[in-house]
């Protein structure tokens, strides 16, 4: 089983990444840190919170709130296409999460990077600030690790906030540069493959028939929001950014990686140099072997 470490801004697409993680046999979420990015932090720790409890893994993980905000920069959200929550403004409210002592997310990161070591995969699926400060706190402690999965960047197609800027990169490129640089067995999973990974409505709710119920409920409750806004800019569904990224990490096959230099923009592009390699790129995918096998064990995540 490989034990994976989750860095997420919870988050419409990361949600679905998280339930594709208990819904696959062969990991193990050790833990889940979260980070300021689609939405203010306490409100992604209370969606993650929201996940585990649908999912009731047998051995649930920690969940440690990190990040406020990005290093150097104010946060810049994306609640229009997540809701004002996060999670698309339809679930039952909820009490806020007791707050967290800060940096708890980078002493939970470089601690499971000392006890797991090669064994540790973190798939970091939101600004990388937690990672970067980690990086501060042990640097060997994570390049140690087995991988970074990290989705974000936009290497040879448009970004999504700016021309040439994707998300995650560009809430936060003072951290991205740092884990760019740094020397970590770093896969990237940027916007050239995850936009081309789309999960049509009709599908889900197809899929969703033999999903327990309360998954089911919960999973189309929470995703109605994105797929109207999709639907009103006329595409043709959600884009499974951050379950690729999952599903890179438990099966790289699903893309093929170039080994590539990288520099981190001053708004978080993500552009090819010259020179020694930094980190693999994954350029192309299998979208329609990815979607039926996300589907199959989103249905999984939860037994009760
Ligand atoms: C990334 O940005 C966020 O809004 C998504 O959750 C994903 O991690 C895609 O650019
Ligand atoms: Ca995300």
């Amino acid at each position: 089983m490989t034990p994976l470490l989750i860095d997420t801004d919870p988050g419409i697409d990361d949600a679905l990444a998280l339930l594709l993680a208990f819904g696959s046999p062969e990991c193990r979420v050790e833990a889940i840190t979260t980070v300021a990015g689609n939405v203010e932090v306490p409100l992604c720790t209370r969606n993650a919170r929201r996940v585990v409890a649908v999912a009731a893994p047998i051995r649930p993980p920690w969940i440690v709130e990190g990040a406020a905000g990005p290093l150097a920069r104010p946060l810049r959200t994306a609640t229009h296409y997540h809701g004002a929550d996060g999670l698309g403004d339809a679930l039952p409210p909820e009490a806020s999460p007791p707050a967290t002592a800060p940096g708890l997310a980078a002493r939970t990161l470089v601690e499971t990077a000392r006890r797991v070591g090669r064994m540790l995969t973190v798939v970091a699926i939101g600004p990388l600030t937690n990672v970067a400060q980690a990086l501060e706190l042990d640097a060997t402690a994570l390049a140690d690790i087995g991988r970074l999965v990290v989705m974000g960047g936009a290497v040879d197609v448009p970004g999504n906030v700016t021309p040439t800027a994707e998300f995650n990169m560009h809430v936060d490129p003072e951290a991205a540069d740092r884990v760019v640089a740094a020397g970590l067995p770093l896969e990237l999973v940027p916007l050239d493959v995850t936009q081309r990974v789309i999960l049509a409505r009709a599908a889900l709710d197809t899929a969703l028939e033999r999903a327990p119920q309360r998954l089911a409920d919960f999973v189309s409750t929470f995703t109605r929001f994105a797929f109207r806004v999709e639907a009103a800019a006329d595409h043709p569904g959600l884009t499974l950014h951050d379950p690729l990224a999952v599903g890179v990490a438990l099966s790289p096959s699903f893309v093929t990686f170039e080994r590539v230099r990288l520099e981190i923009g001053a708004d978080g592009e993500t552009r090819r140099r010259p020179g020694p390699p930094n980190c693999r790129v994954a350029l192309a995918v299998e979208a329609e072997r990815f979607v039926p096998w996300f589907l199959e064990r989103l249905c999984r995540a939860s037994s009760s």
